[in-house]
């Protein structure tokens, strides 16, 4: 799960999907990380925290760190929770960039649709529930394709 700063969206996304799947006793790994590199080292933010915490899945544990090029080799899936997420994956790693791994996660369930989770780092709490419910819709998706 990869977005711009691995503290508001994509942190949500790793805790729903590692919850889901450890609910369904599916040895998946799941993983968050960002494109850019202001908060690596930081806990996800308060409110990912808070909105998590009242759905019963603690993210605090979680620190933000930098999407890299090892994790195309790492990792099966990589779900961009935003398209300028894509743009700024590319230019990280360049030829390293596996287009065949990588999917918009509103993809999942808006095929074809090009949207994006909003960013909700430049809003007030209120906006952290909307993106919740997106992105668990997401995952539960995700769970019934993949499992
Ligand atoms: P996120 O939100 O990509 O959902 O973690 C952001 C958090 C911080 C910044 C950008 C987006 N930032 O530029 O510091």
């Amino acid at each position: 799960m990869v977005c711009l700063g691995n503290i508001c969206r994509s942190p949500i996304a790793e805790g729903v999907l590692q919850h889901l799947a450890n609910k369904h006793n599916l040895n998946w790994t799941i993983e968050s990380a960002g494109t850019n590199q202001f908060h690596i080292g930081e806990a996800p933010h308060k409110s990912s925290q808070k909105v998590c915490k009242e759905n019963g899945i603690d993210i605090s544990y979680q620190r933000a760190r930098r999407f890299k090029k090892e994790d195309f080799v790492e990792y099966d899936l990589i779900f961009a929770l935003a398209t300028d997420v894509i743009d700024e994956m590319k230019t990280l790693t360049n030829a390293h960039f596996n287009e065949t791994k990588v999917q918009l996660l509103l993809d999942v369930i808006y095929p074809g649709e090009n949207k994006s989770v909003t960013d909700p780092w430049y809003g007030t709490e209120a906006g952290y529930y909307p993106v919740f419910e997106e992105i668990k819709k997401c995952c539960e998706a995700i769970l019934t394709k993949y499992k």
